[in-house]
């Protein structure tokens, strides 16, 4: 908080002043992408406090909750591996394992009682990122990076609810947290997205089955839109089993997490149901862009977007970039809206002391004095996918990864794996007390028995 206000106040004088130039990017000139990305992801982990006394290893501190710091760091490893800088890897690693919980499954306790299925994603997807890169292995007396991104699918894959809408899962692992009631495409996405990957990696046709499932309940429910472009909607109550109530935001993130789903998918399995797929999103992609450059339709031009909400564009870019390697005929078009919209955000990185605190709107033509975590991401992401097709794609297990995993990770009978339909199974205080016999803090189970 410090750090930002002090960012905030020096920002204005220097806006003031107008001594400040936007980061130089020449995207012919890769020595000039690294230079900027450099400069902006300097800015990124100026908000790291995990190194700090009394801070704790992986968090970036208030506003900035738990999952987006599993964003960030999926933005560090793509720093590294696009623009072949190592200079923070070992901060990146250290920060992934030690956040991996006791079970090994990114539900550390700290985080156990608030956390959703999409805030355990994103740290599973940034895991999934070091195996696909062949991000240095962690000791072998640790947990691997393909362990973890099996180990959050396998939990998520247990939490398949067909108590309601017959099937889905729940935004919300735990029913005391709002939002339990709500089946959202953020939760369901990510599982699809890192079925698919896992498919592609290990080439194990389980993940093409669950990948399958996901995507035809999120269509059945009207997640997934079925009319002439195909749109990924933000979620849907349970009530009536999942009709008639479905929030119609449009985030980029989900975009992302299904159209690279489907090249994943279409990479590995070649079958044109996911070439298809592919396109479909690719073609209503275009939502999210305006001459190119890209935007959080849904909230940036009100100005709302929350703090969460200011690093979508992050995963959208790191998606798209990801479904160019992958697919080929995207490219013309993922390359173009890429290219564009980095130079767009590289002009609005012109804030802060520092003079490379980047904004949220793009087509400003300078700093619009809006900086934080999301911005800086999501600015390092674009700008670094300029290179997508400079680096090698995705490995896989027989291709140039070496991360070692396990099926079955994750699936021993602990806490996080309980279905929500064996906690919805008893009376409201028996799943309180089952709840509270499994774990999470005896504090907290206390608090709530009590009230
Ligand atoms: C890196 O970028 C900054 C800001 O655009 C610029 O001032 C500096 O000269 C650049 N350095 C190199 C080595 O290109
Ligand atoms: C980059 O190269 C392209 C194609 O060679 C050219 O059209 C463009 O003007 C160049 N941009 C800059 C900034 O030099
Ligand atoms: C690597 O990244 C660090 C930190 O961002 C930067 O100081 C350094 O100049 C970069 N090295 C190169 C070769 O770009
Ligand atoms: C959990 O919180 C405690 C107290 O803040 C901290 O010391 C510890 O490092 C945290 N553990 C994790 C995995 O975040
Ligand atoms: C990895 O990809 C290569 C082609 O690039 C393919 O031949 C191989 O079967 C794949 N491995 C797995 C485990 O799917
Ligand atoms: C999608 O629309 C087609 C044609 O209107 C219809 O046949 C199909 O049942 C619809 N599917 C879903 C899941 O609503
Ligand atoms: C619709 O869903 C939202 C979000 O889950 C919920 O807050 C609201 O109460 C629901 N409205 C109705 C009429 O069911
Ligand atoms: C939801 O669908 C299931 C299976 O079709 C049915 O048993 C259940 O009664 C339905 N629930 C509601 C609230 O409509
Ligand atoms: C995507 O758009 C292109 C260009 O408009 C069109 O040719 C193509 O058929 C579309 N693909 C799909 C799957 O809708
Ligand atoms: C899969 O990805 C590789 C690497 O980019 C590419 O060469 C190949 O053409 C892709 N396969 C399909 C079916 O698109
Ligand atoms: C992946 O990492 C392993 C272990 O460090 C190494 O032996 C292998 O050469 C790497 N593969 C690629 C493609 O760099
Ligand atoms: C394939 O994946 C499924 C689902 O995660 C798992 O149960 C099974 O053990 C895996 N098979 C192998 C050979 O790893």
């Amino acid at each position: 908080m410090v750090i930002m206000f002090q960012k905030g106040l020096l920002a204005c004088l220097a806006g003031f002043l107008a001594c400040v130039e936007a980061v130089y990017l020449d995207l012919n000139d890769t020595a000039s992408v690294k230079n900027a990305s450099s400069l902006i992801a300097g800015g990124l982990m100026d908000y790291y406090t995990g190194l700090q006394y009394g801070q704790t290893i992986g968090m970036f501190s208030n506003p900035y909750y738990w999952w987006e710091a599993g964003g960030a760091w999926g933005c560090m490893l793509d720093y590294w591996y696009f623009m072949e800088n190592d200079t923070y890897n070992e901060i990146v690693s250290q920060a992934l394992l030690y956040q991996v919980g006791e079970h090994k499954d990114y539900v550390p306790l700290n985080q156990s009682t608030t956390e959703g299925n999409d805030d355990q994603a994103f740290w599973g997807i940034a895991a999934m990122t070091a195996a696909e890169r062949n991000f240095t292995n962690p000791p072998a007396n640790k947990p691997q990076w393909l362990y973890l991104a099996q180990a959050v699918f396998n939990t998520m894959a247990l939490r398949w609810d067909l108590s309601s809408c017959n099937g889905g899962l729940r935004w919300q692992i735990f029913m005391w947290n709002t939002g339990y009631d709500y089946k959202n495409s953020v939760s369901n996405g990510a599982l699809f997205h890192l079925a698919a990957r896992l498919a592609r990696y290990t080439g194990n046709q389980s993940y093409v089955d669950w990948a399958d499932r996901v995507y035809e309940w999120m269509y059945g429910v009207g997640l997934i839109s079925n009319g002439t472009e195909k749109f990924v909607y933000d979620g849907v109550n349970i009530a009536h089993n999942c009709t008639g109530n479905l929030t119609r935001y449009q985030w980029t993130y989900n975009q992302g997490l299904i159209l690279s789903g489907c090249a994943y998918l279409y990479n590995f399995t070649k079958d044109d149901k996911w070439g298809t797929r592919t396109f479909e999103f690719l073609n209503s992609s275009h939502v999210f862009f305006n001459n190119s450059v890209m935007f959080e339709s849904a909230c940036q031009g009100a100005n709302t977007c929350n703090t969460d909400q200011r690093s979508f564009k992050a995963y959208f870019s790191r998606f798209l970039g990801t479904t160019a390697q992958l697919i080929p005929e995207t490219r013309d078009q993922i390359m173009t809206w890429i290219n564009t919209s980095a130079l767009a955000a590289a002009s609005s990185c012109s804030g802060g002391y520092d003079g490379h605190t980047c904004g949220i709107n793009w087509f400003y033509g300078g700093w619009d004095s809006m900086y934080g975590l999301g911005e800086q991401m999501s600015a390092l992401e674009v700008i670094v996918n300029t290179r997508a097709l400079d680096r090698p794609p995705p490995y896989n297990a027989t291709n140039g990864g070496s991360s070692v995993g396990d099926g079955a990770a994750g699936t021993e009978e602990i806490p996080t794996n309980l279905s929500p339909l064996d906690i919805t199974a008893g009376s409201k205080a028996g799943a309180g007390i089952i709840t509270c016999v499994v774990g999470i803090s005896i504090l907290s189970c206390a608090l709530w028995l009590i009230l």
